[in-house]
C-alpha cells in the first residue's frame, strides 16, 4: 500500500516508524515531515494544513490509507474532502472534530450525554461573561471556544486573571474567531490523565494509558508547553479506573456520536482529571497525543496500518491487538527558551552514539540542511525507551540523552518520577 502521514513533529515521527514496520506498506510518505521521518518516510513539501495540496498529492500517488496528525487539517475538514474523492483516510470527520474543534460543543454533547466534566456556562458576550465573573467562586477555567494552539486555557486564581482572560480571547481577540464564545468552568483538582481510544464510528478499543508532562520545568513548575515527556502505562490509571473511563466516558462519547448523526473514526482522546469523585473530561482531542503516542506506539506489538484500516472500514471489533507489558518512556529535549522564543539551527550531535536497540529517538523539530542535522523547533527530540520497568525505561532514557548534544538543549530530568512515586506508594501500602 502507499500510505501517507500528514504531520510534522515526533507524534508523526512515530506514526511513520511504527506504520514502516507493517508488511502491508509498499511506499510511505509524509507531508511535510522532518529531519528525522526523512529517514522512515519520503518528505513531501506539502503543508499540513493545505487541504488541496494534500489531496492533489494522494490522488496523484495513488495514495490507498492517509494518516492524520495534528488536529489543524481535520477541523478543516481534510477527512471530507478526502473521502469525497473515495480515498481512505484515518481520523474524524469536520463535524465529530468539532470534539476538539469547539469547546462548546464538546461541553454540551458532554451534557446531553451525561458525560462526567466540569460545571459550565458559555458565553457569547464579554460584557455577560464579566458580569458572571464578579459573583463567581474562584478558582474558575475561562477557555477559548476554538483551537488556539494549546494556549486558549486560563486556570484562573482570582477575578483580576479571568477578567484579563475574557479581555484577551473576546475583546482583543488574540485567537481570532476562536474567541467569539467563552466557556467558564469549575477548577477540577487531581491527577491528569490521557486515555486514547481507536473508533470506526460504532466500536472502539481503548490504548493503554499514559501521561504527560505539561510544564516547561521539573514538579510542574512554569509555563505550560506542547509536552515535555509523557510515559505508558500510566500506573493512576488502574485497571478499575480504566474500566470507569470506558463504561462512563468512552463508551457514552462513540455511542452518542453515532446516535445524532455524527460517528466518529479516528482517535479519540480523552484528556481527564482524576478527582475524588472520579474521572472527568477536561478536554477531548479527535487525534493521536503527542507526545503520548511516542509511549504508547512502542508498545504496540500488532499492525497499525490494520487496526487504522479495520476503523477505517467499521471492522473494529474483529481485531485482536497486542501489546508489550513493559513500560515505555519518553523525554521531550527542547531548544532553550521554549516554550518563549528560541533560536534555531544548532547542529544536533551524538544520535550515533545512542545504540540501545531498546530506545528509539524520534524527532520532533528538526531538519537535514546540506547534510548536517540541525534543530529546527522547539520541542526537537523525543527519546524514547522500553524497559521492563518504569524506573528503569527511565534511567535508560536519560543515559541515551547523555550522548545527544546541541547549543542551548534543555530536557527535564523528572519524566516518569510523579508515577514512579505513586507504584512506590501502592507496594508500601
Ligand atoms: P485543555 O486544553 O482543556 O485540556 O486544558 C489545558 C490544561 O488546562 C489541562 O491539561 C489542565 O491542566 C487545565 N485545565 C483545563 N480545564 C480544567 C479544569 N476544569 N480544572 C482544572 N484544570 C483544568
Ligand atoms: N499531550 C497533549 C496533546 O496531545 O494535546
Amino acid at each position: 500500500m502507499n500510505i501517507l502521514v500528514i504531520g510534522s513533529g515526533g507524534r508523526e515521527h512515530a506514526l511513520c516508524w511504527k506504520i514502516k514496520q507493517s508488511l502491508k506498506v509498499k511506499k510511505l510518505y509524509c507531508a511535510p515531515g522532518n529531519g528525522g521521518i526523512a529517514q522512515v518516510a519520503e518528505c513531501v513539501a506539502v503543508a499540513a494544513e493545505d487541504i488541496d495540496g494534500l489531496l492533489k498529492f494522494a490522488l496523484s500517488k495513488k495514495i490507498d490509507l492517509t494518516v492524520v496528525g495534528p488536529e489543524a487539517a481535520l477541523v478543516k475538514g481534510v477527512v471530507d474532502a478526502f473521502a469525497q474523492k473515495g480515498l481512505k483516510i484515518f481520523g474524524p470527520s469536520r463535524e465529530a472534530a468539532q470534539l476538539e474543534g469547539s469547546k462548546v460543543f464538546a461541553k454540551e454533547f458532554m451534557h446531553r450525554r451525561n458525560i462526567p466534566t466540569a460545571v459550565y456556562k458559555i458565553f457569547a458576550s464579554a460584557f455577560e461573561a464579566l458580569k458572571f465573573l464578579d459573583k463567581a467562586q474562584f478558582p474558575v477555567v475561562v477557555k477559548a471556544d476554538g483551537i488556539a494552539a494549546g494556549k486558549g486555557v486560563y486556570v484562573c486564581d482570582h477575578l483580576k486573571k479571568a477578567r484579563q482572560a475574557i479581555d484577551e480571547i473576546m475583546v482583543q481577540k488574540i485567537f481570532g474567531n476562536a474567541g467569539n464564545q467563552v466557556v467558564i468552568e469549575e477548577c477540577l483538582q487531581g491527577q491528569e490523565a490521557s486515555v486514547l481510544a481507536i473508533c470506526d464510528g460504532k466500536h472502539f478499543f481503548v490504548l493503554p494509558s499514559a501521561q504527560d508532562h505539561k510544564r516547561i520545568f521539573d514538579d510542574d513548575l512554569g509555563p505550560n508547553t506542547g509536552g515535555m515527556g509523557s510515559y505508558s502505562p500510566a500506573p493512576a490509571v488502574t485497571a478499575k479506573l480504566l474500566d470507569t473511563v470506558i463504561v462512563r466516558i468512552i463508551e457514552p462519547a462513540v455511542r452518542g456520536m453515532y446516535q445524532e448523526g455524527i460517528p466518529f473514526k479516528g482517535v479519540l482522546y480523552a484528556g481527564l482529571m482524576l478527582t475524588d469523585n472520579g474521572p472527568f473530561v477536561l478536554e477531548f482531542n479527535t487525534r493521536f497525543g503527542d507526545p503520548e503516542t511516542q509511549s504508547i506506539l512502542p508498545r504496540l506489538k500488532s499492525d497499525l496500518v490494520e487496526m487504522m484500516l479495520a476503523a477505517c472500514d467499521g471492522r473494529l471489533s474483529e481485531l485482536k491487538v497486542q501489546w508489550d507489558p513493559r513500560s515505555c518512556v519518553c523525554v521531550v529535549v527542547t531548544s532553550g527558551g521554549y516554550p518563549g522564543p528560541y533560536k534555531s539551527g544548532f547542529e544536533i550531535t551524538g544520535l550515533s552514539d545512542v545504540n540501545d536497540p531498546e530506545i528509539v529517538v524520534f524527532h520532533a523539530g528538526t531538519k537535514n540542511d546540506g547534510g548536517t542535522l540541525v534543530t529546527a523547533g522547539g520541542r526537537v527530540l523525543g527519546v524514547t525507551g522500553l524497559d521492563k520497568s518504569l524506573e528503569a525505561a527511565i534511567s535508560k532514557v536519560y543515559e541515551a540523552i547523555d550522548k545527544i548534544h546541541f547549543e542551548h538543549m534543555f530536557f527535564r530530568r523528572d519524566i516518569g518520577q510523579r508515577a514512579l512515586k505513586l507504584t512506590i506508594n501502592k507496594h508500601e501500602n
